[in-house]
């Protein structure tokens, strides 16, 4: 046996070798973490951005997000809170702190999210007068296999979609991914939300049927992807619902946010 073969000699070389890649790890994950949360603002402004069809191909993300208005609200009175400091509010983190959000339970609950925040951002963007241009707006609820995370934008009136998009979700490439397809969101521009005051857009069953009276009112559901269409439809609901931002956006429509 060779003098190198011994069982301490083995350990102590296992040992070293786990302290050197463990420091080497742990000092790569600190030095990295500001590059990393400056990336994921980026992808979050991005995300905002492409749900408004406002993101624009080799113009600096910063650049452009300079248009938007970052603002919290109060879900529980749909009014601008300064409550929160928004450049450190972790909304996800909220929603499960039972201090800062509500439980949500039966039909309050169609999103599937258990508990609702009392603060969410929303992007606020201004055409050249100063006037409202467009809102945009974070959701989130359950699919088939995973929780939607993304934004919805609407058109001043409060009521005309301007575009949605997921950044986030587990649904199956190809069946609830389909989620994803710039064919399926470029429906959603000029949809409505409201009839008579209350949340009536949803995936249809199927392809929606131009001259059905809802047709305003449907987006194509996603084929083979029951499932994740019903939850698509009710974390839309959700969120453009009374438990959500529908006293905001009222009261915005008013001036009175
Ligand atoms: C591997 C696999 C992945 C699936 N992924 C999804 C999915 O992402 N979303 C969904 O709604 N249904 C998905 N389904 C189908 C559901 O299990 C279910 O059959 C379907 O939603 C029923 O509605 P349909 O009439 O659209 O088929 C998947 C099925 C299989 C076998």
């Amino acid at each position: 046996m060779s003098k190198n073969d011994g069982i301490r000699k083995t350990l102590l070389v296992a040992l070293s070798l786990c302290i050197v890649c463990s420091v080497v790890v742990s000092t790569a994950a600190v030095l990295l973490k500001p590059a990393q949360d400056v990336n994921r603002t980026l992808d979050r402004k991005r995300n905002i951005l492409a749900a408004a069809g406002m993101l624009e191909e080799g113009v600096p993300v910063d650049e452009q997000f300079a248009q938007v208005q970052t603002r919290v609200v109060d879900l529980r009175t749909g009014e601008f809170s300064d409550a929160v400091d928004i450049s450190n509010y972790d909304q996800l983190k909220a929603a499960k702190n039972p201090a800062q959000s509500q439980n949500l339970a039966g039909d309050d609950d169609i999103a599937q999210i258990g508990r609702r925040e009392h603060y969410a951002p929303v992007y606020l963007v201004e055409t050249e007068d100063g006037e409202l241009d467009k809102v945009i707006l974070p959701i989130r609820g359950y699919g088939l296999w995973s929780t939607l995370h993304g934004f919805i934008a609407l058109e001043a009136d409060g009521n005309t979609v301007a575009g949605l998009g997921f950044y986030d979700h587990g649904e199956t490439p190809g069946l609830g991914g389909e989620v994803d397809n710039p064919r399926w969101k470029a429906q959603w521009p000029g949809k409505q939300v409201y009839r008579d005051g209350e949340v009536e857009i949803a995936l249809a069953k199927g392809s929606v049927d131009s001259a059905s009276p809802l047709a305003q009112w449907r987006v194509d559901g996603l084929s083979g992807a029951t499932l994740t269409s019903r939850g698509v439809s009710q974390l839309v609901q959700f969120w453009l619902g009374e438990q959500g931002f529908e006293p905001f956006l009222s009261k915005l429509k008013a001036g009175e946010a």
